[in-house]
């Protein structure tokens, strides 16, 4: 079997945090989310992995290489313009060919990973096993109709939906998938839909299984979502310590301090992460958080957060929680007067103050 990785598209809805950044790099618990998705993989014994791309080809590609440090061979697919996630399976129809293939949208995470579902999927073998699993909110994703255990539609974002049971990012197909993909038009939204395409097989008689999931589930474009995927996985954490803490500091519960960090005079209550060379300075960091390299927190407290890299974090009076904080961002005190709030806000940046 074959893995098919779709990190292309646009992370409208984690702006101001993906302009410039492709929202499957976004970090998780320090590392990039896709990555998870390439472990998941591998870990199945899936190693020949496309990744389909688009604009922010240059970074997946910097961040992944060849693949070779996940023990996989990465080849890379260009998507010139994102015209859907069926489009995404249609631009890799070389790279394919006949194989049995998982088609897994990078920025999609599961807990319990793949195993069991691949192994369902070679032991059955349908021409396409989805996976669900129940939110409360169908109407944000695709959305499956069940009858007596069987798929019996499929809708993308219906307004009024028949069912809980949202079809996740992560679909098995054997080569049927191409008649679809070749034969289904675009929508209302002018995408080549991935639900349409497996509509398409159900209409043709072929078998579609369903699988509903147990473990969690989460679409990580949001950034309430990216917080929940991060709180998963810390709770998860092998705590070690490779930085340095010294001795005026405290360090409680699950706490991964990594190369190069230093934490001084400072309290970090797990589950947390201090990324590489970052620095925490008479601060307190608190439970759910990761802190990425090269990150400077001083006189501040932090809970529930995300900080990316090379950001700076100063002397802040109130706790920050529940926040995701972008690369090289700064957060301090006005110097000068008139005192006053200053701030060099991008586009769609959001800011809770007291
Ligand atoms: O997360 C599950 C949901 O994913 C499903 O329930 C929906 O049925 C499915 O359409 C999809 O909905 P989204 O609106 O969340 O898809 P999004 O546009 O965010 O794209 C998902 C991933 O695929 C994302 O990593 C970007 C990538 N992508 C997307 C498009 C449209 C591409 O690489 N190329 C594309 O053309």
């Amino acid at each position: 079997m074959k893995g098919l990785i779709l990190s292309g598209g646009k992370g409208t809805r984690l702006y101001p945090l993906t302009y410039t950044g492709a929202k499957q790099l976004v970090p998780v618990a320090n590392k990039p989310v896709l990555f998870y998705a390439i472990e998941n993989l591998v870990e199945a014994g899936i190693t020949d992995l496309g990744i389909v791309v688009g604009d922010t080809k240059d970074q997946i590609m910097a961040a992944v290489g060849d693949g070779s440090k996940f023990g996989a061979q990465v080849t890379y697919i260009e998507q010139p313009v994102p015209l859907g996630i069926a489009h995404g399976v249609k631009v890799a129809q070389d790279f394919i060919q006949e194989d049995r293939f998982v088609l897994f949208l990078g920025d999609n995470f599961v807990r319990d990973g793949i195993v069991p579902l691949v192994r369902n999927f070679e032991n059955e073998a349908p021409a396409c096993q989805i996976h669900l699993y129940k939110v409360p909110n169908p109407q944000d994703f695709g959305v499956a109709e069940l009858k007596d255990g069987r798929v019996v539609r499929l809708v993308e974002k219906p307004q009024a939906p028949q069912s809980d049971l949202a079809v996740i990012g992560i679909y098995m197909f054997d080569h049927h998938v191409f008649e679809a993909v070749n034969n289904i038009r675009p929508s209302a939204r002018g995408e080549l839909e991935i639900t349409d395409t497996i509509q398409y097989l159900i209409d043709q008689g072929l078998k579609v299984s369903p699988q509903i999931i147990a473990g969690a589930w989460i679409d990580t474009g949001k950034p309430g979502d990216i917080l929940e995927a991060n709180r998963l996985v810390l709770e998860e954490l092998q705590p070690h310590i490779e930085g340095q803490v010294d001795k005026d500091s405290q360090v409680n519960g699950k706490v991964t301090i990594e190369r190069g960090a230093r934490v001084k005079n400072s309290v970090i209550r797990g589950p947390a992460i201090i990324g590489e060379e970052s620095e925490i300075i008479n601060s307190y960091i608190g439970p759910f958080t990761s802190v990425y390299h090269h990150v400077l927190i001083e006189d501040s407290e932090l809970e529930h957060c995300i900080v990316l890299e090379h950001s700076r974090i100063i002397d802040v009076e109130s706790r920050i929680e529940d926040s995701l904080i972008g690369r090289y961002v700064e957060i301090t005190r006005s110097p000068k007067k008139p005192k006053a709030y200053k701030m060099t806000l991008g586009d769609h940046s959001k800011v809770g103050i007291l």
